[in-house]
């Protein structure tokens, strides 16, 4: 069976970085790809700092830190990948760009390399199809932020191998994470009951059952939840959760994923919650803010 030493990781934002760096921890050589080099250079920027901050919290030794940031390479070439043992995508959640991806990464990376998509809630099977190894092909869903979330979800395709599956396992368990095994159906575990969860919240705001704040703190103080809905979302990235819904809707035609008018407006008008600073949320102060902007489109 191929050992897995060299990761790669195509995507380096909010995800991406993360893999990255929880690859590098776990004692991978590692390959970091974006397209774009100004969100190569912010992916690195943000491992440098979060390993950082790890050091000065005592959580990390300072010649650790540095040997894992040593461990990190980034590129914007395909051909940058060509010896990695395991690529691992992380780029936009649409199915054409990842599906065109898989196309030019099967020309650039040796052919015995696994592929592994960390979509949140598009097929894998279609992925692995395009990827021109199927059976070399798994999901390994990570979960925001890969530094700190214990789970990832192995997803099996009906057309990957034990073998896939195997070496995506042991991946998983070297890093230090808890794998769960599932198959490829959208939303897979954790999604498919998360994902209705947000979409209503987004829905029930809408419809004005409360506002930004008080939808938030009832689910924190009335169910025990870590943090509420709408600031979950934003954590999510409003985009990434439109994606998400979407999927789940083509699969299963259930009218309560279809995604909410408002996240198609919040969308369009460049809110992505936390990442873009803009989201539910107003993100750009000391404490986060119930976004003023909302309101007025909620009149439109
Ligand atoms: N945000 C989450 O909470 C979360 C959790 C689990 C999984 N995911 C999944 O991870 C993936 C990435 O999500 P994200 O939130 O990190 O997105 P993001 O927008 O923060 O980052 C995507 C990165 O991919 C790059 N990119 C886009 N197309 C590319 C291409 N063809 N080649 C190389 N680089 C390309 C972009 O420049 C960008 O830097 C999605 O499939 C998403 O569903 C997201």
């Amino acid at each position: 069976m191929t050992q897995i030493g060299r990761v790669g990781v195509v995507g380096a934002g909010l995800m991406g970085h993360g893999i990255a760096q929880v690859s590098a921890q776990g004692g991978y050589d590692v390959v970091l790809l974006d397209a774009d080099a100004a969100a190569l250079e912010k992916g690195l920027a943000s491992v440098e700092k979060l390993l950082a901050r790890a050091v000065e919290k005592g959580k990390l030794d300072a010649q650790d830190a540095a040997a894992t940031r040593a461990r990190i390479m980034g590129t914007t070439e395909h051909a940058g990948l060509a010896d990695c043992d395991l690529v691992i995508e992380a780029i936009v959640e649409r199915i054409e760009p990842k599906v065109a991806l898989w196309g030019q990464l099967d020309a650039a990376v040796k052919p015995e390399a696994i592929f592994a998509t960390n979509t949140s809630s598009l097929s894998v099977v279609e992925q692995a199809a395009a990827s021109g190894r199927p059976d070399r092909f798994i999901g390994l869903h990570f979960f925001n932020p890969a530094q700190v979330m214990q789970l990832v979800e192995v997803i099996r395709a009906i057309t990957s191998s034990e073998e896939a599956v195997a070496l995506g396992t042991q991946y998983v368990e070297r890093i230090g994470k808890t794998p769960v095994q599932t198959k490829d159906r959208a939303g897979f575990i954790v999604n498919r009951l998360l994902i209705p969860f947000l979409v209503d919240a987004v829905r029930g705001y809408e419809e004005g059952i409360g506002s930004i704040a008080d939808i938030d703190a009832a689910l924190r103080l009335g169910a025990g939840h870590p943090m509420g809905p709408l600031t979950l979302a934003d954590f999510v990235g409003l985009d990434t959760l439109f994606g998400a819904a979407e999927g789940m809707f083509a699969e299963f035609r259930d009218p309560r994923l279809a995604p909410p008018s408002l996240l198609h407006k919040m969308r369009s008008a460049g809110w992505y919650g936390k990442k873009s600073g803009l989201g539910f949320y107003d993100w750009t102060g000391e404490k986060p803010v119930p976004n003023p902007g909302i309101d007025a489109l909620r009149r439109v």
